[in-house]
């Protein structure tokens, strides 16, 4: 079992992401907000492997930083469907992956985009770092690449 935690602020959309991963679900009137921490399980299979998913569901209400802060410092993403109303430029968010050495990835947990692939790739990434502790052949960032959906108003440079 690995591990993973959604984090971001109020309303990005971490709620729907996982209910979509989860139910391949949408819902537009959303969810309550969420209150604190909470978490969900999912097994994925890895070439044949099953991996058990605890994804961690934090609240982005500035009220519950203190909570859930301890977890992470900063995140931006989703709603890529969304493309009119764009606030976070695919330019800067492939810089800011670049600069803190992670994949970077477009979802839309209303479409359904990259949701699948972003949980799989996680859930690859961990299952070969645990199986390879000292480096395997696994590159998530070209796994990423090689399958994600580009949205119309992405100008992504994969
Ligand atoms: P907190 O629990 O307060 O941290 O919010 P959250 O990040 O969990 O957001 P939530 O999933 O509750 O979604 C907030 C609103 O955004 C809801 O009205 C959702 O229907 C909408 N929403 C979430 N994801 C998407 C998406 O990919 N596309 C569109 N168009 N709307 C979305």
């Amino acid at each position: 079992m690995f591990t993973t935690i959604l984090v971001g602020d109020s309303g990005v959309g971490k709620t729907s992401l996982l209910v979509q991963f989860d139910t391949g679900k949408f819902t537009q009137e959303g969810f309550a907000a969420t209150v604190g921490i909470g978490f969900m399980n999912k097994v994925v299979e890895v070439d044949g492997a099953k991996v058990k998913l605890q994804v961690w569901d934090t609240a982005g209400q500035e009220r519950f930083r203190s909570v859930t802060h301890a977890y992470y410092r900063d995140a931006h993403g989703n709603k890529c469907d969304r493309s009119e109303d764009r606030v976070v430029q695919s330019d800067d968010g492939e810089r800011l992956a670049r600069e803190f050495n992670v994949v970077f990835m477009e979802t839309s947990a209303k479409t359904g985009m990259n949701v699948e692939l972003a949980f799989s790739a996680i859930a690859r990434d961990l299952l070969h770092r645990r199986l390879y502790p000292n480096g395997g052949t696994f590159n998530v960032k070209q796994f990423v690449e090689a399958r994600s959906e580009h949205s119309p108003a992405c100008a992504c440079a994969t």
